[in-house]
């Protein structure tokens, strides 16, 4: 049982191998019953960690514009990369915007840079408030004014320019309060919940993965539309998402903030999508052949697994590359599956479920992940969750968040917090317990020491830790202070039917999977009443269920609705989730239960649910003589 739920406890444990493959009739099957794919030869051979720096030639595959291929959202990438690095003055109040780019070494010329139209061969140029965003381009021109090619970004934005939240001294400035989890929700539902959840008094929300990620209305995977998991394959760092456009995002987090509320968000830093998850067109394993995929803001990217033949546009083998980020073969980790769950060297360079694995040894991958949540606040967002923050290393997330904070003026803004998935199995002595260099609790404070972060920034980093609520602390002491842990009772990632990465056993419940809201209401409202650690953020999970009749796990949020499926493979398409509003004004919380009947596909508003508000307001010190409409609630609440 140990080994399986070792096994059991990686991160996603939905996108498992067999998920990479969506079958599809494919005509090459015809020709061949086995395939041959490159895979033997993209493995690492012995104590290897990085793809081999040969492998460059693998880079820029994106087709060029003019080729039947070429697809809007392709750009140039062909030719020209990068993105825009933003470094902030210490109080905040101005910010130094400097372009990184790429462009493959067949093509010269020189770069200009345009910001708001206005030319310059600089690539940096400082911006003060109460400036407003700012449109950047790129070209690469020969001759003065041929330009051979452009890139545009996606606008960039600045601390200043989002209204303040204004909370009571009970929320410690952004270090005390309980957040809401909206799982599944789009941001034009979240933007009309946000006056209800601030009411309660709640510390804010967290959004599900902002970048852009796979989303194809094409392929079905395993009988579903877009399954919610995709939304952990990410394809670039720009913000548009299946949630919503980056518009939507930026209007939701200023509405909310506007209410007195918070908007945190999920960052998955540690991989790219799935390999063989991708964009080109031929795929193979055993006997099944796929093309590609599409995603949520139409870039191109590209894996080097599965691959069965070269790719017209290089020539080459098919490499990692995510050309909108810019990251390229050699930002990877070779591929090395993850065979081992007390082996820190393997937790750091495998590949979590086959997904590509970010080389955050690099200083240049350090640095791009920072920037990336820099853009994240630089709209408005006031803290992270680290998505499978185990698979990074002590050592690469401390030189990551001290690279934030230099970006944010030195030190990480006052109300800042970001808390680490940190999912302890049998691993708790290498994970939190014996100090050594794989460990999340006083070696990670030490390497953030050491890589130059101060007390009052490393207390911003908290840790999620899956023993909550039955093992908690996993050691039976508090390797760091308690205040340092974020708490939950149930996860999205707990509601996977195989999941065991939990076990609360008669300590907790899983909602969707227990189906007992008395039950879980009363753990949640422990969640908020248990005094046996001082913790300071809290997380409450509004989440959706399943459907039974077929079996759908995906959100209903419109997206797993098989009559958006286009083109031949849609027979595949048999778990449909029909949409369903996630924003009801006029609803109580546990929406999942109405008329003594388990509802199918539908959210569950679990933060709508009056005792656990009252129980929340009492852990936060907020008065509890309070009306309905004064917490959000309708009147019959
Ligand atoms: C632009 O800014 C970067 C980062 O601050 C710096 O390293 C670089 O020298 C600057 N380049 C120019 C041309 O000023
Ligand atoms: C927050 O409070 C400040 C200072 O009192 C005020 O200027 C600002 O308008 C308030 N913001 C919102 C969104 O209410
Ligand atoms: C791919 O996704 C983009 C962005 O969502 C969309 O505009 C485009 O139509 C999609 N292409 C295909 C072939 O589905
Ligand atoms: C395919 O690409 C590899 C390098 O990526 C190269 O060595 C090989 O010659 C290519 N094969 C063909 C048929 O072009």
């Amino acid at each position: 049982m140990k080994q399986l739920i070792q096994v059991l406890s990686a991160v996603l444990i939905m996108v498992g191998m067999i998920y990479q493959f969506s079958p599809q009739p494919n005509k090459e099957q015809n020709l061949r019953d086995w395939c041959t794919n490159f895979d033997g030869d993209n493995g690492c051979k012995g104590s290897q960690t990085d793809n081999p720096s040969d492998w460059f030639d693998r880079n820029f595959q994106t087709p060029p514009r003019g080729d039947s291929l070429w697809r809007e959202g392709y750009q140039d990438y062909h030719i020209l990369q990068g993105y825009a690095q933003q470094k902030y003055s210490s109080d905040l109040r101005s910010c130094s915007i400097s372009i990184y780019t790429r462009v493959n070494p067949e093509y010269q010329g020189s770069l200009v840079y345009s910001f708001d139209g206005e030319e310059q061969t600089s690539p940096n140029k400082s911006f003060s408030a109460p400036r407003s965003e700012v449109q950047i381009k790129v070209y690469l021109r020969v001759g003065g004014d041929i330009t051979i090619a452009k890139l545009e970004l996606q606008p960039v934005d600045f601390v200043w320019n989002h209204p303040t939240v204004n909370q009571s001294s009970h929320y410690k400035n952004g270090q005390k309060g309980a957040i809401v989890e909206l799982f599944g929700w789009k941001y034009e539902d979240v933007e009309l919940e946000c006056e209800m959840i601030a009411k309660a008094g709640y510390m804010g929300v967290k959004v599900f993965p902002p970048q852009e990620s796979i989303l194809d209305y094409e392929h079905p995977e395993n009988g579903e539309l877009n399954p919610w998991y995709w939304l952990y394959q990410p394809v670039s760092y720009r913000l548009n998402s299946r949630m919503g456009t980056v518009e939507e995002l930026r209007k939701m987090i200023n509405t909310c903030r506007s209410k007195g509320l918070r908007v945190y968000a999920d960052a998955v830093v540690n991989h790219m999508s799935g390999n063989g998850n991708d964009m080109f067109p031929s795929h193979c394993y055993g006997s099944t052949y796929w093309g590609n995929k599409n995603s949520s803001g139409g870039s191109p990217w590209y894996t080097q697994g599965f691959a069965y033949q070269n790719w017209t546009w290089s020539g080459a083998r098919p490499g990692m590359e995510f050309p909108a980020v810019p990251y390229g073969p050699l930002d990877f980790h070779c591929a090395r599956p993850i065979s081992s769950w007390n082996d820190g060297f393997i937790l750091n360079y495998g590949w979590l479920v086959n997904l590509g694995d970010l080389n955050t040894e690099s200083d240049y991958v350090r640095q791009r992940i920072a920037d990336y949540i820099t853009d994240l606040l630089s709209i408005g967002i006031s803290g992270i969750r680290i998505d499978a923050a185990k698979h990074i290393s002590p050592e690469g997330l401390a030189y990551i968040f001290k690279k934030l904070a230099n970006n944010m003026g030195g030190k990480l803004p006052d109300d800042f917090s970001a808390y680490l998935e940190v999912i302890i199995g049998g691993e708790k002595d290498l994970l939190m317990c014996n100090e050594n260099w794989y460990n999340y609790g006083k070696s990670f404070d030490n390497y953030m020491k050491q890589a130059g972060l101060s007390d009052s920034d490393i207390y911003k980093i908290k840790i999620w830790s899956s023993d909550y609520p039955k093992e908690h602390p996993a050691c039976g002491w508090w390797p760091i202070s308690s205040e340092r842990f974020v708490a939950q009772l149930d996860c999205h990632d707990d509601q996977n039917p195989g999941s065991s990465s939990r076990d609360m056993q008669d300590k907790g419940s899983v909602l969707i999977k227990e189906r007992n809201v008395e039950k879980h209401r009363y753990f949640n409202r422990e969640l908020f009443f248990r005094t046996d650690a001082n913790w300071q953020i809290k997380l409450v999970l509004s989440s959706y269920s399943f459907i039974d009749s077929n079996g759908a796990q995906a959100p209903p949020d419109g997206h797993s609705d098989c009559a958006r499926c286009v083109g031949s493979a849609c027979s595949g398409c048999t778990k449909s989730v029909p949409y369903k509003k996630a924003h009801n004004p006029n609803v109580c919380g546990y929406t999942i239960y109405q008329n003594g009947q388990w509802q199918q596909g539908e959210y569950t508003r679990v933060h709508r649910d009056k005792e656990i508000i009252m129980e929340m307001r009492r852990w936060m010190g907020l008065s509890t003589s309070v009306s309905n409409a004064e917490i959000g609630l309708p009147n019959h609440c």
